[in-house]
């Protein structure tokens, strides 16, 4: 099933998303959907801090080793009916993470999928992806993906999205995992989650900029543009091979209009702004839209079906 968003523009599933108030605010943005901070079966404090870097050195990005702090599940199901009440679509983030009752993740998910669906939400972004949990994300793992699409997709009718990783270097990887999703009814992919594994150092005290993980963690914003264009290129194209009808959601690097031209460009259809509205807030989404518009009205266009995909070669 399709999700269709209008403006097709949301915050990325991670800053400012976690509590009713931070919600509210974003639904009341210029915002095309509502996407909430990834839900798990328990509620979560999260790693210790510091735990994030919003700016690092050089205007870069941000860093985080959040460890998926939320409310946990059941809060979500009591908030969403409220938030449905702004009138956009409400997107439910989902994660697994270790947990007191000691539920495996496939059961996690599906568990919570059932009831965020009965809840009310519009659809669910499954997140493979965290970078921050002791174990390797479920986005690495096909037959984990494959689990856990299967458990999900049997009990839920609403549109399903997957929060993905960047692949990099590891195209055999990304082959079993695209294909793996060709053989479920998904309705979009949101691709890329942070870059894992980095690490950035203060040099006015010599220490690490967060504490959990030694240090390391999740990657976002202007340095991973590049990053995320190739992975929604990629992904793009291989759905068009295989005439998938699985879209793909640009995430990673948007800090300026063109920015997102180039994720629809590159076969994004929508685009979610995760490190620029962690810095300046709800007020992102406005001042994006008015600057794509412009530059669709600037070049001739006159929506952005027009540009999804429509990169050319040199
Ligand atoms: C966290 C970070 C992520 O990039 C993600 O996808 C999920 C969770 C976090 O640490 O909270």
């Amino acid at each position: 099933m399709e999700i269709k968003l209008y403006p097709p523009i949301t915050n990325a599933s991670g800053p400012h998303c976690v509590t009713y108030e931070e919600l509210e605010r974003i639904a009341r943005s210029a915002a095309g959907a509502v996407v909430t901070k990834s839900m798990t079966h328990c509620p979560r404090q999260g790693n210790p801090e510091p735990r994030l870097r919003a700016h690092l050195d050089g205007g870069i990005g941000s860093l985080n080793s959040m460890g998926l702090p939320n409310l946990g599940y059941q809060e979500y199901a009591k908030l969403i009916p409220k938030l449905k009440g702004f009138g956009k679509p409400i997107i439910a983030s989902i994660a697994s993470a270790p947990c007191a009752h000691g539920l495996p993740p496939v059961e996690q998910y599906r568990e919570i999928a059932v009831t965020i669906e009965r809840a009310g939400a519009d659809a669910l972004e499954l997140n493979l992806s965290c970078p921050n949990l002791e174990d390797v994300p479920i986005a690495m793992d096909p037959q984990g993906v494959r689990a856990v699409l299967q458990a999900v997709t049997r009990e839920v009718k609403i549109p399903i999205g997957v929060k993905l990783p960047p692949y990099n270097n590891t195209p055999k990887l990304f082959e079993e995992i695209a294909r793996t999703l060709l053989d479920f009814e998904i309705s979009y992919i949101a691709t890329i989650n942070s870059e894992p594994l980095t690490l950035d150092i203060d040099l006015a005290t010599r220490t690490k900029v967060i504490r959990p993980n030694e240090g390391f963690g999740g990657l976002g914003g202007p340095a991973v543009l590049p990053i995320a264009l190739a992975e929604v290129h990629r992904f793009y194209k291989f759905f068009q091979k295989h005439r998938a009808k699985i879209a793909v959601w640009g995430v990673g690097g948007i800090t300026r209009p063109e920015d997102a031209i180039k994720h629809f460009l590159a076969g994004a259809s929508v685009v979610q702004i995760g490190t620029l509205f962690l810095w300046e807030g709800p007020t992102v989404f406005e001042k994006l839209w008015a600057g794509i518009e412009q530059w669709l009205a600037e070049n001739g266009f006159s929506s952005v079906e027009e540009i999804i995909g429509a990169v050319r070669e040199i």
